[in-house]
This record gives C-alpha cells, sequence and structure tokens, in this order.
C-alpha cells in the first residue's frame, strides 16, 4: 500500500481537503466562502478569517468520510502558494502543527502546477509531453508538461487573468462576484458575434486582459447614452459576445502554441476549464488539429484539494518535503 496524505488547499476563497491514498483521490471537501459576493470580488481579510473558521470542519469531514484515521496518515500536504497570504498562513499552519503533532513529514505544493496535475485524478490522463492551458481567477498560462514535476511556462498573461476579466465584465453587467459563471449561464441563447470588441496584439504565447476590461466598460456606457436600458434587453447577446471574445483570446494562442511545439496531448485547467464554451471550443479543435483533448471533471477545475492531494502524491514519491520553518509565498514562481 502506497502513502495516505491529508491535503488541505487555502489559497484563495475555498477551504478544501482531501485524502490521496496510493495516488487515488479518496475525496475532495470543498467549502466556498460566500461572504464575497456582494463586494464583486475576494476581501482578503475575509477570506483568512472564514478559511479559520471552517478549517477544522472541513478536516474533521473529509477524514470521516474517507474513513481514515489520523494514524494512517504518511504526510499532510498545503498550498504552498501563490494566493492570498493570508488564506494561505491558515492552511499552512494548521498543516504544519498536524504534521508536527503526528510526526510525519510535510509537503508544500504549488498551487498552479496542482491545477495541471488535476488531469492526474481520473482516466484517461495525459502523455508526457503535453501542453496545458491553465485559466483561472488569478493566472492565465501556457505550460508544456515534461512530467508530473517537470513543467515549462511558455507564455502567460502580462497583466489580469481571464478569470479577473470574466468576473469584472459580469460585475458590469450587474452580476455578483463570481461573474464568469453568471456569464456563461446567461449567454445560451445570445447571439455571440452580435458584438465585436477590438483586441490586443500581444506577442509570443503571452496574454492581456486588461484592455478588453476597460474597452467592455466604454463600450456599455457609449451604448448606455443611447438607450438606458441597453443592458438588460441585451443580456444574452452581451453575455454571448463577451465570453466569445474572451475564449478566442486564449484558444487562438493554444493553437499557435500546439502547433509550433508539435504537440497533440492538449489539457485545459483552472476554473475557467468549466467555461462550457471554452470546453466545446477545446473540443472542436481537438477533433480539426487531430489533438486528444483533457478537461477534468468541473469540482477538480475549480479551487480544490484534490488536485493538491494529486501533486503531493508525485512529491512525496520523490521524497520532496519541506522543512518545519517554511511559510507560503503569495508570489510563489512556478
Ligand atoms: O481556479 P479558480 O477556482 O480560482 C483561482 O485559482 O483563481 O478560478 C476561479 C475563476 C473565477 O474568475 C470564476 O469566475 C471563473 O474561474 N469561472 C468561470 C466559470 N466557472 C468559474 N469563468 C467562466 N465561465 C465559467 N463557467
Ligand atoms: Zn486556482
Amino acid at each position: 500500500m502506497g502513502p495516505t496524505i491529508l491535503a488541505i488547499e487555502s489559497s484563495c476563497d475555498e477551504t478544501s481537503a482531501s485524502i490521496v491514498r496510493d495516488g487515488k483521490v479518496l475525496n475532495n471537501v470543498i467549502s466556498t466562502q460566500s461572504v464575497h459576493e456582494i463586494y464583486g470580488g475576494v476581501v482578503p481579510e475575509l477570506a483568512s478569517r472564514a478559511h479559520q473558521k471552517t478549517i477544522v470542519p472541513v478536516v474533521r469531514h473529509c477524514l470521516e468520510t474517507a474513513g481514515i484515521g489520523t494514524q494512517d496518515l504518511n504526510a499532510i500536504a498545503f498550498t504552498k502558494g501563490p494566493g492570498l497570504l493570508g488564506s494561505l498562513l491558515v492552511g499552512a499552519s494548521f498543516a504544519k502543527s498536524m504534521a508536527f503533532s503526528l510526526g510525519i513529514p510535510l509537503i508544500g505544493v504549488h498551487h498552479m502546477k496542482a491545477h495541471i496535475l488535476a488531469h492526474f485524478i481520473e482516466k484517461p490522463i495525459p502523455q508526457f509531453p503535453f501542453l496545458c492551458l491553465t485559466v483561472s481567477g488569478g493566472h492565465t498560462q501556457l505550460v508544456v508538461v515534461h512530467s508530473p514535476l517537470e513543467m515549462k511556462v511558455i507564455g502567460q498573461t502580462k497583466d489580469d487573468a481571464i478569470g479577473e476579466a470574466f468576473d469584472k465584465c459580469a460585475k458590469m453587467l450587474g452580476f455578483s462576484y463570481p461573474g464568469g459563471p453568471m456569464i456563461d449561464k446567461h449567454s445560451r441563447g445570445g447571439i455571440s458575434d452580435r458584438f465585436t470588441f477590438p483586441s490586443t496584439d500581444i506577442p509570443d504565447f503571452d496574454f492581456s486582459f486588461s484592455g478588453i476590461k476597460t474597452g467592455f466598460l466604454y463600450f456599455l456606457r457609449n451604448m448606455e447614452k443611447e438607450s438606458e436600458d441597453f443592458i438588460e434587453s441585451n443580456k444574452a447577446d452581451l453575455c454571448a459576445s463577451i465570453q466569445r471574445h474572451l475564449v478566442n483570446m486564449v484558444i487562438e494562442k493554444l493553437v499557435n502554441a500546439a502547433n509550433k511545439m508539435g504537440i497533440k496531448e492538449i489539457g485545459i485547467a483552472g476554473g475557467v476549464a468549466a467555461n462550457s464554451r471554452l470546453r466545446s471550443e477545446v473540443e472542436r479543435l481537438g477533433s480539426e488539429y487531430d489533438w486528444n483533448v483533457y478537461i477534468p471533471k468541473f469540482e477538480y477545475c475549480t479551487d480544490n484539494a484534490g488536485m493538491i492531494a494529486m501533486a503531493a502524491h508525485f512529491q512525496y514519491e520523490q521524497q520532496i518535503f519541506e522543512s518545519p520553518e517554511v511559510v507560503p509565498d503569495a508570489r510563489l514562481v512556478f
């Protein structure tokens, strides 16, 4: 029997715990904080307080539902970064205390690498090397994955992340946080090429989303000058059009990168991988370019400890452990 590891994720606004045993993720308990809804974004201070409140019940529930006692654990894993420092500190301190009291190793996991390793939780799994487009609320990256522990970022956003662009545009349309899923939902039945927006040219495989955010704001302001209820009466078309624009921005780079690198194993990961248009576009391109496309199940796309557990499993195999002095890093490099 391989190792049994408890993993904790607390980098942003989800408190989550998961058990991996012998490389198999047994469960994935997630508590999503609703306190941020009315603020239009995650409020760091409120996020760390909510983690502090829920971490014990979440871990207890995780152990109980997996039928695992603390004496069965071989290591404790936690998200080391990147993320909100106050939030990361809650998970890290909890993991450190637990590892210390049980006398077992501590594993620090990189949140973005874990999003990619979510592809190994369930079959089919990608063959190496594969190209992963990681799209979340904090990051937008194109990564060539050579092995579970060897990855190279070949492109990333120069400013905002795509999820942030989704959320900010959604806020302009009157949706509460997180607005990305609302744009997705309300775009159903909308005409996606009804409105077009200017795009910014960014070289190579990098991305930029700050221009479209401002562009969308000015576009709405101008249209509302002509008709006060412009947003309300065109909501589905607006959602479908901005969604199409944002998705095209990442798809274009994904195709260029796949062609240039000559890789046909393609994955998408991160919260925005839950977007229905992105999923269907990647599937469509898969048939066009003869790619094998991999998209993790929804619960493993948005922030979750299952992916931290999977990454921890690979690190445990190589005995990559943290010292008890470890501190999380909000800007942990790849
Ligand atoms: O990976 P994630 O849960 O957290 C970060 O690490 O950032 O990603 C959250 C992001 C949010 O911006 C949210 O609006 C976006 O993922 N998101 C979506 C959808 N579901 C989640 N964006 C567009 N369409 C969706 N269906
Ligand atoms: Zn994430």
